[in-house]
């Protein structure tokens, strides 16, 4: 099984953007744990980063057919961006959703996103761990769907 982790804007900054919200693990430490996870459960996890919207739009477009999930973190494009769920939806990949802050708890132009309606699942509040519950979540779903 294959799934894509793809984070948006700002999330390469991770490990020194707002540590007391986003906490100090690096993008590429939260990786690095994921893929402990992906052979565990036997997952190949692919990685990218994008701080553009069509970046973002163009690499979905590209997993087409090549992937079996998704796990985004669009970054603050979530609550704007009804192009990056069209993409979602255009290519027919199931997704998650993840947020390591909980947006609900935060401003209010954070408490919608654009992505939620078409996503297999939402998880928020976790910090970095919440992408290995994401992963496991996701493959789970993507295994059961298989039967
Ligand atoms: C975020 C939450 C967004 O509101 C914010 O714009 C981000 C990070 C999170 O992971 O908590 O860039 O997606």
């Amino acid at each position: 099984m294959r799934i894509a982790v793809v984070n948006g804007p700002n999330l390469n900054l991770l490990g020194t953007r707002e540590p007391a919200l986003y906490g100090r693990e690096t993008l590429a430490d939260i990786e690095r744990s994921l893929r402990t996870v992906g052979s565990e459960l036997g997952v190949e996890l692919q990685f990218s980063q994008h701080n553009g919207e069509g970046q973002i739009i163009d690499r979905i477009h590209e997993l087409r057919g090549k992937v079996d999930g998704i796990v985004i973190n669009a970054g603050a494009y979530t609550h704007s961006s009804l192009a990056i769920r069209d993409a979602l939806s255009a290519v027919e990949v199931p997704f998650v959703e993840i947020h390591l802050t909980n947006v609900y708890a935060r401003e209010p132009e954070r408490h919608h996103s654009m992505l939620a309606p078409a996503a297999v699942g939402s998880i928020c509040g976790l910090g970095a761990y919440g992408y290995e519950l994401a992963v496991r979540g996701l493959s789970r779903k993507l295994a059961a769907s298989r039967g």
